[in-house]
């Protein structure tokens, strides 16, 4: 069991879970969302979920976790035989949203590379950032050598262990990533025309509770929350396995959430007031980020110096996620193939390579395929690989998990967990509650909408 590496510090833990939390979903999605949805309204329910459904799983992933120091499969195995089935549901998914990640982190490695040699003229040429953009990602071979180079990141990191590469590198990046966001932050809001962006972010916009939408609203919250906390898939069961006895999962609980949050929320600041100033579409999308925000560098004073910098808190995000996403296969392979970390992470980030090739494609050669989703809307590769990974695997999985702890092991199970070591559980009597009664009935609606099943403007 030793061989399975620990946390050394409860310090490491966090930055580690903040890390996998703190990712693309943070960076280009919760801006939006924030800003479409009713912006101080949406956050408001945002951090009422995080109370009603995000705490109360990551409670409960940790300290099955920390219980059975086990893989997320090997783990529901030894809850309860029936349901490794569950933690399958959370390899597969890990697998899928790893192959697209390490596409769009190549990306992100790409712009690093243009803005540093757009410093010295070399970078994107009389290009537009849309040509750019259009011109690299259809290209056939050279994303991939983007792609691998991310692989490569997340795999020297995984093989250096839990304790020297996952904490070590995750103490490392998740400050340098707060600071270079304060930095961007300030150049952001001292724009012309800032206050445009943090107005379209903030206006608090209640009209949803009147006019039929109030659902539409919450389960944008909710899949948003799924995917930002890493939750559903066994990420944090992952961890949690390589928690020490006296650490206190409730608090733990507490800060991870409120770390993502503020980083979104900064990363909603850093971005919008940018969009705003030149008169940008924030609802952009991925291309937020590589295209959008290229018109905004092209025309700032050092913009090249902002955007390379940029660019380095976007990898430091993704490989931080990365490697939560990797080490969620890589552990069902140490523990129950009794691989070596190496051999476990060359399969996982080969597999992953391999199943990239498609994605990458997907906007070049391959642009024409697309994939059916279950609401009979076709998607690229990329957004298919996510539907399925994101969407349906981990939201199942989160319910099925939600089921097995409150009806098969028992709320009492995890209780016992988050009080071992004499800690004091305070919010005992509300967590049981919930997990019984309420959380398994929000991720179920989150089950439903975000794959399509559900369509809410049908019943509302
Ligand atoms: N939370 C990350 C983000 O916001 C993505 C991520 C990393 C993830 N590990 C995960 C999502 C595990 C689900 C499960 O970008």
């Amino acid at each position: 069991m030793d061989n399975r590496g620990k946390f050394t510090s409860n310090f490491g833990f966090i930055m580690a879970a903040v890390g996998s939390a703190v990712g693309l979903g943070n960076l280009w999605a919760f801006p939006y969302k924030l800003g479409a949805n009713g912006g101080f309204a949406f956050l408001l329910i945002y951090i009422i979920m995080i109370f009603l459904v995000g705490f109360i799983l990551i409670i409960a992933e940790l300290a099955i976790g920390r219980k059975t120091k086990l893989n997320p499969v090997g783990a529901f195995r030894a809850l309860n035989k029936k349901f490794a089935f569950a933690g399958w549901f959370g390899i597969v998914a890990a697998f899928l949203i790893l192959s697209f990640y390490s596409v769009l982190g190549g990306w992100s490695i790409k712009y690093f590379f243009t803005y540093i040699m757009d410093i010295f003229g070399k970078g994107f040429g009389d290009l537009s950032g849309e040509a750019f953009f259009n011109n690299f990602i259809s290209d056939p071979v050279q994303p991939l050598i983007f792609t691998a180079m991310f692989i490569g990141i997340i795999f020297f990191i995984s093989i250096a262990g839990v304790e020297k590469g996952i904490e070590k590198s995750a103490k490392i990046m998740m400050p340098m990533l707060f600071f270079i966001l304060v930095i961007v932050i300030i150049r952001s809001v001292t724009l012309p025309n800032a206050m445009e962006g943090i107005k379209f972010i903030f206006k608090p916009d209640f009209s949803f509770l009147s006019n039929g939408k109030f659902g539409e609203v919450i389960a944008a919250a909710l899949s948003q929350m799924f995917f930002s906390l890493s939750l559903g898939m066994g990420a944090m069961i992952t961890y949690g396995s390589y928690l020490k006895k006296d650490a206190n999962i409730e608090k733990n609980a507490i800060l991870i959430p409120l770390f993502d949050t503020l980083i979104a929320v900064m990363a909603a600041i850093a971005i919008m007031p940018a969009v705003f100033s030149f008169n940008l579409d924030p609802a952009a999308g991925p291309g937020l980020l590589f295209v959008v925000l290229r018109e905004v560098f092209a025309s700032i004073p050092f913009g090249d110096i902002f955007g390379a910098a940029f660019f380095l808190l976007v990898i430091f995000a993704a490989v931080t996620s990365g490697v939560s996403l990797l080490e969620v296969v890589s552990s069902y392979f140490i523990d129950e193939k009794k691989f070596s970390r190496k051999k476990s992470a060359s399969i996982v980030c080969s597999t992953c390579f391999a199943l990239g090739i498609p994605v990458s494609l997907g906007f070049g050669l391959l642009k024409d395929v697309k994939l059916p989703q279950l609401n009979g809307v076709f998607v690229n590769i990329l957004d298919f690989y996510d539907y399925v990974g994101e969407y349906v695997l981990m939201t199942l999985g989160a319910f099925i998990l939600c089921i097995v702890v409150a009806y098969v092991i028992k709320p009492k199970t995890i209780v016992m967990e988050v009080e071992a070591n004499g800690n004091v559980f305070k919010s005992k009597k509300y967590w049981c509650f919930m997990m019984k009664f309420i959380t398994p009935l929000l991720v179920l609606l989150t089950f439903l909408t975000a794959t399509g099943i559900l369509n809410f403007q049908l019943i509302l």
